[in-house]
């Protein structure tokens, strides 16, 4: 012994920067296991609040002070703009002027302090998970968002920055569990992407550096929990704000981007500006009088849209577990409570998992493997709980007996299974 004290080597960890969620593996003792992110939970909402007192703050407590009321500015779904020109545009946050790049700096800050308690040492490399595709049919734009986040993560002192696909990654964590060769079907479906993978894994192979030989087939679509919420608050919500108004001799329809962005989580911020206000004011005057159009400005200058869409997911969340439920918007002001039943949240998701089926079956195709020869199907991510969903992948594969993951941890440990293979 050198008598000097004990150099700590810097650390790696593995981060699923999620649209929705976000999870950290780290290695603690001589396991990957996630870190606690916020209090005892390993797992903490994707989002981000900034009061006009305080500080940002992140993830449940973001949305408690908003949801109590707070003012303040509530930015969720960050990773759906990744890629984007408008990921770069400033816009007045408390009393600064910041990008959206730079408010997902900070939750990865956020994220990597959280990784460097919990191993207790400095976290200098990391690999990233990102989805199949960012950005359907658009490789430009798909390369610039893993640059925008490869970039943010530079700039918080990562050193060495790589990635692995989502899917992927729950692969390597399903494989920690496996008794013998088996193909899998990976169905990752989170709040903004659907991810999917052909994988062979086999106990002994866990510790092989090059897997591209086992992986038959890899694909993902842009399609996730956050459009669900979007196609149920269309289908249910917005009609009592306006959707459905026809005015004047033309007969004319409202502009349908209104109503998407309001029931789009990353959207929602773009219609409070000054322009947009004064755009839907000037229609409130062509209409005349409307009892939603009123509804629709009382959400927008008290910035409720947030609070308008969690309502939507959260009926859509207890459908998974109930045949019926409301949209309770009474939190908005008025008595306002519409009914959903799942049949119906089904029908309005419909083109969503249309797309989702679509998608498994090219996969199976990419991979060469008929239903029959799938050995398991593993879900992960937390919109594969949806029952539409999960009768779909069952009819396609032909089976009932479908394997759940941790929903929301998976990929983090897989990320943490890669990050150790790359860098410990
Ligand atoms: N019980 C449930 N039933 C239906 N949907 C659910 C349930 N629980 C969570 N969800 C949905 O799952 C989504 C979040 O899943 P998850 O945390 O896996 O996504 P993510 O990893 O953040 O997103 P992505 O991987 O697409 O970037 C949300 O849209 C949420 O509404
Ligand atoms: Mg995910």
């Amino acid at each position: 012994m050198t008598g000097r004290p004990d150099v700590l080597r810097a650390g790696y960890c593995g981060i699923d920067f999620g649209t929705s969620n976000s999870t950290v593996a780290v290695m603690r003792g001589n396991e990957i296991s996630l870190a606690p992110l916020e209090g005892d939970s390993s797992v903490i909402p994707s989002a981000v609040f900034f009061s006009f007192t305080e500080g940002p703050l992140f993830g449940r407590r973001a949305i408690q002070h908003y949801t109590e009321g707070e003012q303040g500015r509530l930015m969720r779904s960050l990773k759906s703009i990744l890629g984007y020109g408008l990921f770069h545009e400033k816009t007045r946050l408390q009393k600064q002027y910041l990008a959206l790049s730079d408010v997902l700096a900070m939750f990865l800050g956020h994220l990597k302090q959280k990784a460097e308690a919990a191993a207790g040492r400095e976290c200098e490399s990391v690999v990233l998970g990102r989805p199949v595709q960012f950005i359907e049919g658009d490789e430009v734009a798909d390369r610039q968002a893993q640059d925008d986040l490869e970039s943010a993560a530079r700039t918080l002192g990562f050193k060495h920055v790589s990635f692995q696909f989502e899917p992927i990654a729950a692969a390597l964590e399903y494989e920690r569990s496996v008794r013998k060769e088996e193909t899998v079907l990976i169905v990752d479906i989170g709040g903004g992407t659907a991810d999917f993978s052909v994988v062979r894994v086999a106990p002994d192979r866990a510790r092989d550096s090059d897997r591209s030989k086992d992986i038959l087939a890899n694909r993902g679509i842009r399609v996730g929990g956050t459009d669900f919420d979007r196609m149920i608050s269309m289908r249910y919500a917005m009609p009592h704000f306006g959707s459905e108004i026809v005015y004047g001799e033309k007969k004319l329809e409202l502009p349908r981007t209104i109503f998407v962005d309001l029931s789009t989580w990353s959207r929602i911020n773009f219609l409070y500006a000054r322009e947009s206000m004064a755009m839907i004011r000037a229609l409130r005057r062509e209409v005349g009088p409307s009892p939603q159009i009123e509804r629709l400005l009382r959400v927008l200058e008290r910035h409720d849209g947030h609070r308008l869409v969690e309502s939507v997911e959260r009926a859509k969340i207890a459908l998974t577990e109930h045949a019926r439920d409301v949209i309770d918007l009474s939190g908005l002001g008025e008595a306002l409570r519409i009914d959903v039943d799942r049949a119906g949240i089904a029908a309005a998701v419909e083109p969503g998992v249309a797309r989702i089926g679509e998608a498994i079956v090219q996969t199976l195709a990419d991979a060469g493997v008929k239903p029959k020869g799938i050995d398991t199907v593993f879900l992960t991510g937390g919109s594969s709980l949806m029952p539409a969903v999960q009768a779909r992948v069952s009819k396609l594969l032909g089976r009932k007996d479908l394997a759940a993951g941790d929903m929301f941890g998976a990929v983090g440990k897989g990320l943490g299974i890669e990050a150790q293979r790359r860098y410990g």
